[in-house]
């Protein structure tokens, strides 16, 4: 349940970020928001966890990511001034601002430690759109806006298809939530077979 209150403040929300995000290049874009913040619902439908809280840190999760470049990024100041401008709750505010520290952190350092609910859950929706066909397209769109190589024949720049394997194929079994790990199950299939049919048509063999 959220309250008129709480949909209007996600909706500011939302507005803001499609505006802010809408051209970035490297796969954060407004549309991948759009489809985090479906995907956390949905698993949060299972898991359970507050969907106020699930549904704004799923919007917000990627303003504040040291990946973007300046154009798009915000400060976490500048984000709880605007969690603020638009009357979030102060607890809230701490709440949502720690699941997006710990996701990022997590993700950068590989450290552990513990996430709550809802933190686990909005986690698992933006893994999951990093695997399947989605993950895929937004590979390519990462590294077309990077410069990166589709494969290196064995050197060891950075390339898709090292990225791909060494990252992508292992998110299955990073899953925190059980509704998570169904889905996530179904997208590595996909993006398996993406990849044999791949290697396949480009002459590469298995190192
Ligand atoms: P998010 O912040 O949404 O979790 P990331 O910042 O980790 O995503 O990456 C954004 C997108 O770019 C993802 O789809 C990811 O797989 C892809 N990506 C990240 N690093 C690389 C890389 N070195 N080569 C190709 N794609 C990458
Ligand atoms: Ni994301």
């Amino acid at each position: 349940m959220r309250t008129i209150m709480q949909q209007k403040q996600l909706e500011a929300a939302a507005f803001f970020v499609s505006k802010q995000l809408k051209d970035e290049p490297t796969g954060h874009d407004a549309a991948h928001i759009d489809r985090v913040r479906l995907l956390a619902l949905n698993i949060a439908k299972r898991e359970g966890g507050s969907l106020f809280i699930i549904e704004m840190a799923a919007i917000v999760h990627d303003l504040i990511d040291e990946k973007l470049s300046s154009e798009w990024k915000l400060s976490p100041q500048e984000l709880k001034q605007q969690l603020l401008l638009w009357e979030v709750d102060k607890r809230d505010i701490r709440y949502i601002m720690d699941i997006i520290t710990t996701m990022s952190f997590r993700r950068r350092h590989m450290q552990h430690k513990p996430m709550t609910l809802e933190g686990a859950i909005v986690q698992d929706a933006d893994r999951l759109d990093a695997i399947g066909a989605t993950g895929i397209a937004r590979v390519f769109t990462y590294a077309g806006a990077k410069g990166e190589p589709h494969y290196t024949n064995g050197s060891h720049l950075g390339s898709v298809l090292e990225h791909m394997q060494e990252k992508l194929l292992k998110l299955k079994d990073l899953m925190n939530t059980h509704e998570g790990k169904q889905l996530a199950n179904e997208r590595h299939e996909f993006m398996c077979l993406f990849i044999k049919t791949w290697k396949e048509e480009c002459g590469l063999t298995d190192e």
